[in-house]
């Protein structure tokens, strides 16, 4: 028995395996708090799934076109332009399974072997992975909360070598939440021009946003970026649809062919009935957005408080963005919790798990060992519950 090489070297997503460990502790009986994973915990607001069940009751029910339905193309199109000042035609924008599987075609069509990728750390745990799959070597420009975080166009020019293809990019961020200014991007965008680079720029948190932060489209800022540019957004984050694998990209044509062609040998187009409920979201009230993100404000002072109230726990920089914070807790690096000594993010993860019975997700796959990743995706009264858990386990000592 053999696996391909491929298959071999491809390491699983970290916050899929705490998540379904947790969930196994859950069908155990064990009441486990979950702070671990990136999904709203709001159901799919009313008039999205009407849509989703009236597609279903009108036949529509068969394969769409691979880059999907012209209808929730065009409607992708008019959302670029009202949110984002971006002008694209239906041709331009490919829809499919989640932004997962955009950022995916991107990196399929863009990258030869060797061919390298810049990746801020602390990064999404899946950047690398999927860079790895195309081919694509990662290389990762280190940022850290001294500096907030931030990534700029000096940093990513010192990682630059005659193999550099691609500057990625993800603001709001999972999991640091910052977001970038626009004179930040209209550096790095300049820097891409310069060097003839492609961005893939993965801005799927948009719309949560706190503390006045505003959110710049890198491709808005001219058309020799934009040309240069595929944008990844997706339905998941904004309108708690992570069930319905919706997901989109906007490029010139060129790439949005072959993202399509690609589609089309691999998973055909996405769901029909999630494709009708997407249009439903994106063309009907805003409104619901709008109330999660205040909801998501409102818990993310709350635990950004509390966390930062825990010994050995910091966090520097409120986040502007997301749904995450990812404090800093390598100041409990060498103590004991629960008799176990705690040498790394991983193992205070574990201990938390094991012993208060929360689940959380230690910094190591986003590529931030000193840190854990906490989602506020959850009610007000499960991050109370567990904060007082892990204070207890602390105390305990
Ligand atoms: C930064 C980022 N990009 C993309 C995704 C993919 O989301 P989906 O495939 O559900 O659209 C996620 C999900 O966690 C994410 O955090």
């Amino acid at each position: 028995m053999r696996l391909s090489a491929r298959a071999r070297a491809l390491t699983p997503s970290p916050t899929m395996a705490i998540d379904a460990m947790s969930k196994q502790m859950v069908a155990e009986g064990i009441d486990v708090v979950n702070f671990s994973v990136g999904e709203p915990d709001f159901d799919t607001p009313e008039s999205i799934k009407a849509a989703g069940i009236a597609a279903i009751q009108q036949g529509e029910t068969k394969y769409t076109p691979a880059a999907g339905t012209l209808e929730l193309r065009k409607a992708i199109c008019e959302k670029l332009e009202r949110d984002n000042g971006l002008q694209y035609r239906p041709e331009e924008i490919v829809v499919s399974n989640g932004g997962k599987q955009s950022l995916y075609n991107a990196y399929q069509v863009l990258l030869d072997p060797g061919e390298e990728v810049i990746i801020q750390a602390p990064y999404w745990v899946s950047y690398p992975e999927i860079v790895r799959l195309a081919g694509g070597v990662p290389v990762v420009v280190e940022t850290d909360e001294s500096t907030g975080f931030r990534l700029t166009a000096d940093m990513i020019r010192e990682k630059l070598t005659n193999r550099t293809r691609v500057i990625n990019l993800n603001s709001p961020s999972n999991p640091t939440g910052a977001v970038l200014s626009r004179r930040e991007l209209e550096e790095i965008a300049a820097l891409a021009v310069e060097h003839d680079l492609m961005i893939v720029t993965d801005e799927i948190y948009e719309k949560l946003l706190y503390d006045g932060a505003e959110h710049v489209s890198i491709a808005s800022l001219g058309e020799e970026v934009k040309r240069r540019t595929i944008t990844v957004n997706g339905l998941s984050k904004a309108y708690a649809m992570t069930g319905w694998r919706m997901g989109y990209t906007a490029s010139e044509r060129i790439y949005a062919k072959a993202m399509a062609d690609l589609q089309s040998q691999s998973t055909s187009g996405p769901s029909s009935i999630s494709q009708a409920a997407a249009v439903a979201a994106l063309r009907g009230s805003q409104e619901s957005v709008e109330q999660m993100r205040q909801e998501f404000d409102r818990r993310r002072r709350h635990m950004l408080e509390r966390l930062n109230r825990l010994p050995g726990f910091s966090v520097k920089v409120a986040p502007a963005g997301a749904f995450y914070l990812f404090p800093n807790v390598s100041a409990l690096f060498g103590e004991t919790i629960a008799g176990r000594k705690i040498t790394s993010s991983d193992d205070l993860a574990e201990v938390i798990l094991e012993q208060a019975h929360v689940a959380v997700v230690p910094g190591t796959g986003f590529g931030a060992p000193h840190h854990i990743r906490f989602s506020y995706a959850t009610s007000m009264e499960r991050i109370d519950e567990g904060l007082d858990r892990i204070a207890r386990l602390l105390a305990r000592g």
